[in-house]
C-alpha cells in the first residue's frame, strides 16, 4: 500500500524523488515517511516536493515548495502576517518562527493560490497564475533552451544553463530586505547595476517600501540607507579595514565586512562561515532601520541587535550645513566653530533646517572680491568627529595634504587618513557628528580673523585666570598662616582641653575625663590578667575605680589607624546613644598617644546579651546592638 503511493509520487517528480529521498532520509526513513504518509497529509507535502532543483517543464505549485541541499532554507509561497495576498519567497526551514529572506513577486502579490513557479520557454523563472499571466520573472534576456534553478544552502536561487552551468540570474544579486552570509550589495560604475537591499512596506506587505541599503562607490566606499532615493544614514568612508563613520559598532561586527572596490564598483560582503550557524542576517526594517538578528536555540527566538539608526545624529544630515550633532548634548546640533545659525530664530527653535554659515569670510573669498587682502586662513582642528558626506580624495601625502587645500578656495575642510589618505571638502560639511569615543580628526578651514577673536578671549581668560590664582594664593597663604598660628595655640592647651574642644564641637556635655593614672590604677596597669578580650580597635580591660565601681576599659590601639577626631566622633556617637538600660560610657581619656573609652562593667556576659537583646526588641528605636566581650554595648538606637 505504502509502496503504491510512493509510485505515485515517483511519477509526478520522476528522478529528482529519488535523489531527495537518497540523501535526507536514507532507506530506513524512507519506509517511515511513506507508512506516514497515508495518515498526515502534511508529511506527503514535505516529502513531494523535497527537492532543492526545479528544471524547464516543471513547476512548483502553491502548496509545494523546494529545500535546499541540507535543508536550511525551503522556497515556495506565503502570505505574510495579515495578509491574504500569496507570494514566493524563501524562508528559514529548521526554526519555528516564519522566517522570510526573500520575495520574488513584492511588487505584484497573487490574489489567491493559483500561483506556480515554472521555468519558461526562454529559460527564465516566472510566477504564473491560473490564467498563466506572468506576474514576476528573472527578467534575463537571452533566451536559453534548458535552465534549472537551484536553491542553495545559503539560501540563494540560482538560474543556470543546464549544459554549460553559467549561472543566468541569482536572487543573492537581487536581494529583498535581508542581507546574508555569502550575500554581496555590490555597485557596478561601468554596467549601473546594483544589488541593494530594499525594504518592506510594511510587516504584512513585502512591496518596495521606502528604504534601501546599499553601497556608494562614487568616490570612497561607503554603505548608504537611502529613503525615497534620499540618504538617510551613511557608514562614512572604508579605509580599508572599517567604516569610519561607525566606531560605536561592536567590533564583532564592525571588523567582519569586506569592500572590494574592482575599479568598476564596489562590493560589500560580510560574514565569516563560522557566523552562519546562528542564521545571522541583516534586515533592513519598514522603517529604515537596520538590525542584526541571530538565532537563539535555547530560547527558540531570533536575538535581535539593533544598528541603525543609533540615535538622532545618525540620521543623515540632521544638523545641515556646517552643523555638528552631539547626542549628548542640549540641543544636539550646534554650529561649527567660526559659523552661526542661518535663521537663528528657527535654530533657536530647534529646527536645524537652514544649516549654518560662515561667520566671517575666508581670505580667498575676500581677494576675489578685491576688499582686503589679510592674513591666509588657517585651520581648526575637531576631533573624534563622524567626518561629512562628499569627501574628495586627494592623491598627495600627509604633508602636501593641507597645502593642497589650501590652495584652492573651494576647499573648506580636509582630513588625512590611515588606509585613505588625503580627504578634503568643498561646498557645505554635511553630516558630520561628534563621537564621545572613536571618530575622525579633520581641519576646517577658518578665516585668520576667527583665530584672531579666539586669541583675544585667551588673553582675557589668561589674565582673569592670573587675578584669580594670586587672590587664591594669598588668601591660603594668610589661612595657612592663620592656622599655623592657630594649630600653635592648640598644641599649647592640655590635651584635655583640646578634647573639650572637641566636645563642645559635638556638642556633649558633662561626659566625665578620666585621667590615664586612674585608670592604670584601675586596671593593675592594664595587667593580661585584667584584660576582657580584644575588641576591632583594641584590647578591653576589667578594672575597679577607688570608689568600687566596676568599669571596662577600651584601650585603644595606636595600630588601629585612628586618629583623633575619629575617635571623638565615635565618642560623641557613643555618648549619644547613652540610655539608662544600657551598657553606659562613663567617661573617656585622652592623654599622651593614648586613647581610651571607659564603659560601665556588666559582669554577667550572657545575661547581658539577653537583656540587651530584649530590650533592643522592645524598644522601637533600637535598630540594633553589639557585644564587646563582655562589655555590651547597643550601639544602633536612635533617640
Ligand atoms: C523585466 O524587464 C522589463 C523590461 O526590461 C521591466 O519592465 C520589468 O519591470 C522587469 N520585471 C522585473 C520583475 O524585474
Ligand atoms: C532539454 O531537456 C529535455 C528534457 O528535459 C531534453 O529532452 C532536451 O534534449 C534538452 N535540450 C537541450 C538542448 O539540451
Ligand atoms: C524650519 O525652518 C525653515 C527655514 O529654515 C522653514 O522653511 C520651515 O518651515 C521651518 N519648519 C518648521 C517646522 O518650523
Amino acid at each position: 500500500m505504502g509502496i503504491s503511493i510512493f509510485w505515485v509520487v515517483k511519477q509526478r517528480h520522476r528522478e529528482s524523488e529519488f535523489i531527495v529521498l537518497n540523501q535526507y532520509f536514507g532507506i530506513g526513513m524512507m519506509c517511515l515517511v511513506v507508512v506516514y504518509r497515508e495518515v498526515l497529509c502534511c508529511f506527503c507535502l514535505n516529502l513531494t516536493v523535497a527537492i532543492d532543483t526545479i528544471r524547464s517543464s516543471q513547476s512548483i505549485n502553491d502548496t509545494e515548495y523546494i529545500i535546499s541541499n541540507g535543508s536550511a532554507f525551503k522556497l515556495g509561497f506565503f502570505s505574510p502576517a495579515n495578509s491574504t495576498n500569496r507570494y514566493l519567497g524563501i524562508w528559514y526551514n529548521n526554526i519555528s518562527v516564519f522566517t522570510v529572506i526573500w520575495v520574488a513577486n513584492r511588487q505584484k502579490p497573487l490574489k489567491d493560490s493559483s500561483g506556480i513557479l515554472t521555468i519558461s520557454k526562454e529559460g527564465n523563472l516566472v510566477v504564473l497564475n491560473g490564467q498563466a499571466e506572468i506576474f514576476w520573472s528573472s527578467n534575463v534576456s537571452n533566451s536559453v533552451t534548458n535552465s534549472s534553478a537551484t536553491l542553495g544552502d545559503f539560501g540563494n536561487l540560482v538560474l543556470q544553463v543546464d549544459t554549460t552551468g553559467l549561472v543566468l540570474w541569482e536572487s543573492f544579486q537581487h536581494p529583498s530586505d535581508s542581507f546574508l552570509p555569502k550575500m554581496k550589495l555590490s555597485t557596478n560604475l561601468r554596467t549601473d547595476q546594483r544589488a541593494q537591499l530594499t525594504s518592506w512596506k510594511s510587516p504584512s506587505d513585502p512591496s518596495i517600501g521606502s528604504f534601501s541599503l546599499g553601497i556608494d562607490a562614487l568616490n570612497i566606499p561607503e554603505v548608504f540607507v537611502w529613503k525615497e532615493g534620499h540618504p538617510y544614514w551613511r557608514s562614512g568612508p572604508w579605509n580599508g579595514q572599517v567604516f569610519l563613520g561607525i566606531p560605536n559598532w561592536n567590533p564583532v561586527y564592525r571588523t567582519r565586512f569586506t569592500v572590494v572596490d574592482d575599479k568598476q564598483g564596489a562590493v560589500f560582503e560580510t560574514f565569516t562561515e563560522s557566523d552562519v550557524l546562528h542564521l545571522p542576517h541583516f534586515v533592513l526594517g519598514s522603517q529604515g532601520n537596520v538590525v542584526r538578528t541571530y538565532w537563539d536555540d535555547g530560547k527558540k527566538d531570533w536575538e535581535v541587535v539593533h544598528l541603525i539608526p543609533e540615535d538622532e545624529c545618525d540620521v543623515y544630515g540632521t544638523c545641515n550645513a556646517f552643523g555638528n550633532c552631539d547626542s549628548l548634548s542640549s540641543p544636539i546640533c550646534s554650529c561649527l566653530r567660526g559659523f552661526e545659525p542661518k535663521i537663528i530664530k528657527e535654530w533657536n527653535r530647534g529646527n536645524w533646517t537652514g544649516g549654518c554659515v560662515r561667520r566671517t569670510p575666508l581670505q580667498c573669498e575676500r581677494m576675489n572680491n578685491s576688499i582686503e587682502e589679510g592674513k591666509a586662513d588657517g585651520f581648526l582642528k575637531l576631533e573624534k568627529i563622524k567626518v561629512p558626506d562628499f569627501a574628495e580624495c586627494l592623491n598627495v601625502n600627509k604633508e602636501d595634504c593641507q597645502k593642497q587645500c589650501l590652495e584652492k578656495c573651494s576647499c573648506v575642510a580636509y582630513g588625512y587618513y590611515t588606509g585613505i589618505g588625503c580627504l578634503s571638502w568643498s561646498g557645505n560639511l554635511i553630516d558630520l557628528r561628534q563621537f564621545s569615543v572613536g571618530g575622525s580628526d579633520i581641519y576646517i578651514r577658518l578665516a585668520n580673523l576667527e583665530f584672531e577673536k579666539e586669541r583675544n578671549l585667551k588673553v582675557i581668560i589668561t589674565i582673569t585666570v592670573t587675578i584669580g590664582a594670586i587672590a587664591i594664593a594669598s588668601t591660603a597663604f594668610f589661612f595657612w598662616r592663620w592656622m599655623a598660628k592657630k594649630k600653635r595655640a592648640m598644641k599649647s592647651k592640655s590635651n584635655e582641653s583640646l578634647l573639650f574642644d572637641y566636645l563642645n564641637d559635638v556638642k556633649l556635655q558633662e561626659l566625665p575625663i578620666f585621667n590615664l593614672e586612674e585608670l592604670a590604677t584601675a586596671t593593675n596597669n592594664f595587667d593580661l590578667a585584667n584584660k576582657l578580650g580584644q575588641g576591632g580597635y583594641g584590647p578591653v580591660y576589667k578594672g575597679k575605680l577607688q570608689n568600687g565601681q566596676e568599669i571596662a576599659v577600651k584601650r585603644l590601639s595606636r595600630a588601629s589607624g585612628q586618629g583623633l577626631e575619629e575617635f571623638m566622633n565615635e565618642v560623641a556617637l557613643i555618648s549619644k546613644l547613652q540610655h539608662r538600660n544600657l551598657v553606659r560610657l562613663l567617661g573617656c581619656c585622652v592623654e599622651e598617644e593614648e586613647k581610651i573609652l571607659i564603659y560601665e562593667y556588666m559582669p554577667n556576659k550572657s545575661l547581658d546579651a539577653i537583656v540587651f537583646a530584649v530590650i533592643c526588641l522592645l524598644n522601637m528605636q533600637c535598630g540594633g546592638y553589639f557585644q564587646i566581650n563582655q562589655m555590651s554595648l547597643v550601639l544602633a538606637c536612635y533617640y
